[in-house]
């Protein structure tokens, strides 16, 4: 792939710790689309798409966002989805997408990706008795604003996701404003407001705000169908400076091989060890 560099166009700024997001989630995306071709046609859809490029913030290093990254894996996907909200990423999305796969099949919608979700849904093919279609959906917002009739949407395909949850800047910053019984933030993210009685239990044993959002949500994503995903299989990355915790990549599907896919990347997926391929 040609390397990334400073193109002229709009581009995103990131924390260091991206690049670690992002060896992640094209370790997977190779996975997915290599491992399922000819099997199924293969749709990959990112609700949050950013602008395909972005500059590690102080310095002149760029990456390529995730959008790029699909498209450029070895045996790149039968169908793209991209919605971005701001009209400047996704209008320089579009010209990279036109320069370095022109040949692809992309959609793209502009807007809040709960208020397009009927839209982005049309744009995945129907499946039928001569085609089976499995999308893989990578849900990477910077706040838990994701609501979960969205993703409750998108789960009505045949479809793997990979969550950014971004638990520690969003959710752990202000608990105490969302636990607010007259604040519906939570409500929408988890797709239920029954959460707060559990919450309160949860703190009296000792739990983190963080870790009782990720278990909650693994626990109402099983409701869609999808496997049990335990805490300690969600990837938590943290900063390079502070060595906090940011946020965890959780993958969440119905088929046990997209586990055995994670388990790999998680293998692999250290800077330290080198991909078989
Ligand atoms: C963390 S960035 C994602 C970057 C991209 N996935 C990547 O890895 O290169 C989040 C992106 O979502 C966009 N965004 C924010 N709220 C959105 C929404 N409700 N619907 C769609 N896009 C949104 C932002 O403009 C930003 O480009």
């Amino acid at each position: 792939m040609m390397p990334p560099n400073d193109d002229g166009l709009y581009h995103d700024e990131v924390g260091s710790w991206t690049k670690d997001k992002y060896r992640l989630v094209s370790l997977y995306d190779e996975l997915f689309s290599t491992g399922m071709k000819g099997k199924w046609t293969r749709v990959y859809v990112d609700l949050y798409s950013g602008s395909g490029l972005a500059r590690v913030r102080n310095t002149s290093r760029f990456l390529w966002g995730s959008p790029i990254l699909a498209l450029t894996v070895r045996d790149p996907f039968d169908k793209y989805v991209f919605c971005e909200k701001s009209e400047d990423s996704l209008r320089a999305l579009r010209a990279r997408v036109q320069r370095l796969a022109p040949a692809a099949d992309v959609s793209y919608v502009q807007g809040d990706c709960n208020d397009g979700i009927e839209e982005i849904c049309a744009l995945i093919p129907s499946a039928s008795t001569s085609q089976r279609v499995l999308s893989f959906c990578f849900v990477d917002p910077y706040d838990i604003s994701t609501r979960f009739s969205t993703v409750r949407r998108v789960a009505e395909h045949y479809v793997d996701f990979l969550f950014l949850l971004a638990l520690y800047m969003d959710a752990n910053r202000n608990a105490a404003h969302y636990a607010d019984p007259g604040n519906q933030k939570i409500d929408d993210f988890l797709g239920r407001a029954d959460w707060r009685e559990r919450w309160a239990e949860a703190q009296g044993e000792g739990k983190v705000f963080p870790r009782f959002l990720a278990e909650e949500y693994a626990s109402q994503i099983r409701t869609l169908g999808y496997r049990p995903v335990p805490f300690h299989k969600m990837k938590q990355i943290r900063s390079d400076e502070k060595n906090l915790p940011l946020y965890h990549l959780a993958l969440f599907s119905r088929s046990d091989l997209a586990y055995e896919y994670w388990d790999q990347v998680l293998k692999y997926g250290n800077p330290q060890r080198d991909f078989p391929f």
